[in-house]
């Protein structure tokens, strides 16, 4: 009897080894090659066309120059300031010549309270080559998708006020359109700039 006990407990100790095992080599094996993201998820970017203070803006108006895109609103009580002033910052410390090669675009997540005469207003306060953008809820969701960028919509509170939380991303999109970095809050106007400037280095083609 004894001996059988002994078989049974060295099964399981083989069986329990091959789980782990086929477990670890599932896991090992789903894990995305290199480091970070795949390059699948990244973001696409790739043009649209919104409308501004003066009527349809596409951003392929702006071929040839380097383009920085912030989603954002109006409304917002603290991180679109932050980051518009950080652009604005980073446009004052380019070069007249340089400057005349990059356009600034504030894409609007707030369709319903930001009209164009808002964001004719807004935009420029921070830099006047900045430009808000806006268009129908449908639309704006597209251009957000192509950009993987998040947004929701809050409670309105009594006094029909709402927030918008939305991810908080720096586009610089390079002279051809495409899609170059995705600069993280909080980057230096220096940072910005110096990306900027890279893209206005490269020859074109
Ligand atoms: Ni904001």
């Amino acid at each position: 009897m004894k001996s059988r006990y002994v078989y049974l407990a060295a099964a399981a100790i083989v069986v329990g080894a091959l789980v782990w095992l086929a477990f670890f080599w599932q896991a090992s094996s789903s894990a995305p090659p290199g480091r970070g993201q795949p390059f699948s998820q990244a973001p696409a970017g790739g043009d649209f066309h919104l409308k501004g203070p003066d009527g349809r803006v596409a951003l392929a108006d702006y071929r040839g120059k380097v383009v920085v895109i912030y989603f954002g609103y109006a409304f917002c009580p603290d991180v679109c300031p932050t980051s518009l002033a950080a652009v604005a910052q980073a446009f004052s410390l380019l070069a007249p010549a340089e400057l005349e090669r990059v356009g600034g675009l504030f894409i609007s997540l707030d369709p319903e309270r930001d009209t164009t005469e808002i964001l004719g207003n807004y935009a420029p306060f921070f830099h006047p080559a900045i430009t808000g953008v806006t268009g129908s809820s449908a639309e704006i969701a597209q251009v957000a998708r192509q950009y993987g960028v998040f947004y929701a919509k809050q409670k309105t509170d009594a006094n029909g006020a709402y927030t918008v939380d939305h991810s908080s991303l720096t586009y610089i999109v390079a002279p051809d359109g495409s899609l170059a970095a995705s600069l993280p809050h909080n980057t230096s106007p220096e940072a910005i700039a110096e990306a900027i400037r890279a893209l206005l280095k490269k020859p074109a083609g």
